[in-house]
């Protein structure tokens, strides 16, 4: 139960999934609320799909439990099926059936109704900005056109609950802006969305994120809070030419437990208190390198990903 003294939409308790020896997916506990962007962040391998399809009731669990939209996803995973859409991280079209071909297709899968169909497709095509393409074939799309399409067949049944598994993958920035835009007119309506992503700027569209490491959620919060919390750390930023000799010099420095390429600058990882800007510059200094600047700075999302998908594989080695 939640504050208010609703269900939540989705509630994992102890999820877990092993493929022979290898646990993908270890114990995950998380709760969504009704018409929450839910952000699932994560290396590759981290165990995202593999929850999600576990969500979509189209994998069993091997231990743990979990409710999506109120039905328990190993009792009842067709009732699961019927009150979902799921984008695959592979769009699961059709290529080589026409636009108007795959939404008739996915509206048979869900059991449209002749005169529902018409209008659902009708809606979608619409949402999906595909007017003039119906009978394109769906391989000729281009990929933005493709994505909206596969959201499109998605929400055809008008699913109370979306799961999005990399949505945005080989799509353009400002397709992936007019994506996100219907994201947040779903949710606004009161869908409840789980995603992925490797997007930290769309990360930060999400209300909350859920960080999962070697099959573990390593933190869950809300963006915000993930940079202020999330990393124990003091972070600098080193900016100079010769950035591979500086990392290396750097993390010869007593205090430093990790550096990262940050574009075009050097991030440094001190446990807290330890480091000091003057420190790490006179350090590099003393190795033959010219610094242009040393400055403490704020961790970004980013910067949080990479050290909790480290902290995650420490932890489970
Ligand atoms: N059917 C399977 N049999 C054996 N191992 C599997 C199977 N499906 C997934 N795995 C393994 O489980 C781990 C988690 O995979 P999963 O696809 O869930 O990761 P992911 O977080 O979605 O990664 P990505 O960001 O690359 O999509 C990987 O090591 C993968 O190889
Ligand atoms: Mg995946």
């Amino acid at each position: 139960m939640n504050r208010e003294g609703k269900e939540p939409v989705i509630a994992v308790d102890g999820l877990t999934k092993v493929f022979g020896r290898f646990t993908a997916v270890d114990r995950l506990r998380f709760n969504v609320e009704r018409g929450e962007i839910f952000g699932f962040l994560g290396p590759n391998g981290a165990g995202k799909s593999t929850t999600i399809r576990m969500l979509c009731g189209l994998l069993s669990s091997t231990a743990g439990t979990a409710t999506v939209g109120g039905y328990d996803i190993n009792r009842d995973p067709e009732a699961v099926r019927q009150n979902i859409g799921y984008m695959s991280q592979k769009f699961s079209l059709y290529k080589d059936l026409t636009v108007a071909e795959n939404i008739a297709f996915f509206g048979g899968v869900y059991g449209l109704a002749r005169p529902r169909l018409r209008e659902r497709a009708g809606a979608v095509v619409r949402l999906a900005g595909l007017d003039g393409l119906e009978d394109r074939l769906a391989g000729t799309l281009s990929g933005a056109h493709q994505q909206r399409l596969a959201l499109g067949c998605a929400i055809l049944h008008e699913p109370p609950i979306l799961f999005l598994d990399e949505p945005t993958s080989g799509v353009d920035p400002i397709s992936r802006r007019h994506f996100w835009d219907l994201i947040q007119d779903l949710a606004g309506r009161g869908v409840t969305i789980l995603v992925t992503t490797h997007f930290m700027d769309e990360a930060e569209f999400c209300g909350r994120i859920g960080f999962i490491s070697g099959g573990r959620l390593v933190a869950l919060d809300t963006p915000a809070a993930i940079k202020r919390d999330a990393v124990r750390e003091d972070l600098y930023e080193v900016s100079l030419a010769d950035m591979q000799r500086a990392r290396e010099r750097v993390e010869a420095v007593p205090g430093v437990v990790a550096t990262s390429y940050f574009g075009r600058h050097l991030h440094v990882f001190g446990r807290p208190g330890e480091l000091t800007a003057e420190g790490l510059g006179r350090a590099l200094a003393e190795g033959g390198m010219t610094v242009n600047s040393v400055e403490r700075v704020p961790v970004s999302l980013e910067d949080a990903f990479i050290r909790l998908a480290a902290t995650g594989r420490e932890a489970a080695a």
